[in-house]
């Protein structure tokens, strides 16, 4: 399975930090944002891995992570996102990378405390589809919420005001290669984004999307300030998935 981790957007929920930088180059701790998502696919055992950037300093990704050495990886591959797409735009230019095969897709401001080793063989073995991973979360109309029906998750919405559950779809999707023929289909929503929550609920309606519940905590580093301390305070106190280097 090949990763594709999702580090473009402007960041402005982090402004002023990132007036003049990527969100996804500040720090956590002691590593830059970009070094977990990086970390949680090469645990996972997935060596081939893209990093889709755009908005200002994509330069940078290349100065700091350049061909992956510091993570044991042969190579890294770039794409470049223009404009503000969404997630799903972003990862539209991944296609040619992913050649048809399943891949692992991670946003590059999220932060596991451990690995995902056991929702990743078991998508290895789910024959088509898409797989999700989620979280309790006190705070779930922050994220996408999932409604669940016993194993099945029945559908996701976005943001929503008033959750009827408070597991939040954490930002590690696992897709089949049917995921760009699917993003080909989708319409902007109303904040202008090609959401990845509807891509989701299309493989929701179709039945095969299947989802597990991620051991250990998560975060979201980049959707609030708070949020960005607290991550900080929790990788300082606990570390966070087996960082190398
Ligand atoms: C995105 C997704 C949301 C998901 C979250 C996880 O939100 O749209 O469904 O729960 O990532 O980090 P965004 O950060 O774009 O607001």
């Amino acid at each position: 399975m090949k990763g594709v981790i999702l580090a473009g957007g402007l960041g402005t929920r982090l402004a002023p930090l990132t007036t003049i930088t990527n969100k996804h180059l500040l720090p956590i701790y002691d590593k830059p944002m970009i070094y977990y998502p990086v970390q949680t696919l090469v645990n996972a055992g997935i060596e081939d891995i893209m990093v889709v950037t755009g908005g200002n300093n994509a330069g940078d990704f290349l100065r700091l992570l350049g061909n992956g050495r510091a993570f044991g990886l042969k190579w890294l591959r770039y794409a470049y996102q223009e404009g503000e797409g969404g997630i799903a735009d972003a990862l539209s230019l991944a296609e040619h990378f992913a050649e048809g095969e399943k891949i692992l897709v991670m946003l590059g401001d999220n932060v596991i405390e451990k690995d995902i080793l056991a929702p990743v063989r078991a998508f290895r073995d789910q024959e088509q589809g898409a797989r999700i991973l989620l979280k309790e979360v006190p705070n779930p109309s922050d994220y996408g919420v999932a409604v669940l029906d016993g194993d099945r998750v029945k559908t996701i919405i976005e943001k929503p005001k008033d959750p009827s559950t408070n597991f939040a779809v954490i930002g590690i999707y696992m897709y089949d290669g049917g995921v760009f023929d699917r993003i080909k289909n989708l319409s902007p929503s109303d904040r202008g984004e090609l959401e990845i929550t509807d891509v989701n609920n299309m493989y929701i309606e179709d039945g095969s999307m299947t989802y597990d519940i991620l051991d250990g905590w998560w975060a979201d580093a980049g959707s609030s300030i708070e949020g960005w301390f607290q991550v900080n305070k929790q990788v300082a106190d606990g570390g966070a998935n087996r960082l190398s280097g």
